[in-house]
């Protein structure tokens, strides 16, 4: 078993789809390790999108990624972090496969419902971001 990063991103959780989400996220075999919502500041988008700074889109990620609540979760299955980009499917939801989480919520490229972390590095520098190792422990 291994543990990746989602956020379920500000356009989501203001359609009151983040229930959904989780409950279609569990149905797929992810166990919810950890929770959380909030807001990000500028700073924290900023960072935590580090790796897009050079990207034209980077100014519309932050500014969409602040806008609004966010609820990061840690998720754990076999191989985590392959299985959940495969169930949150393409980037762009005009892409993204039939029953995949974009697909069925998602509005835009940018405004795409859910971010999950792209590889198991990522991954644990994402979930300790966002969660303090004393949030993990307390549920294993
Ligand atoms: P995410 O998985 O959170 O990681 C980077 C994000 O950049 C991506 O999801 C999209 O929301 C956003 N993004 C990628 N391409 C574009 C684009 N062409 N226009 C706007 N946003 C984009």
């Amino acid at each position: 078993m291994t543990h990746t990063l989602a956020i379920i991103k500000p356009d989501a959780v203001a359609a009151g789809n983040a229930g959904r989400i989780i409950a279609h996220l569990e149905e797929r075999g992810f166990r919810l390790l950890a929770a959380r919502m909030t807001r990000l500041t500028r700073d924290q988008a900023s960072e935590f999108y580090g790796v897009h700074r050079e990207r034209p889109f980077y100014g519309e990620l932050v500014e969409f990624m602040t806008s609004g609540a966010v609820m990061p979760l840690v998720l754990k299955a076999e191989s985590a972090v392959g299985k959940l980009r495969e169930a949150i499917g393409s980037t762009d939801p005009a892409e993204a496969a039939d029953g995949t989480v974009r697909k069925l919520y998602a509005e835009s490229k940018a405004r795409n419902a859910i971010h999950a972390s792209d590889s198991d590095e990522n991954a644990a520098n994402e979930i300790h971001f966002f969660f303090s190792d004393a949030d993990l422990l307390a549920t294993r």
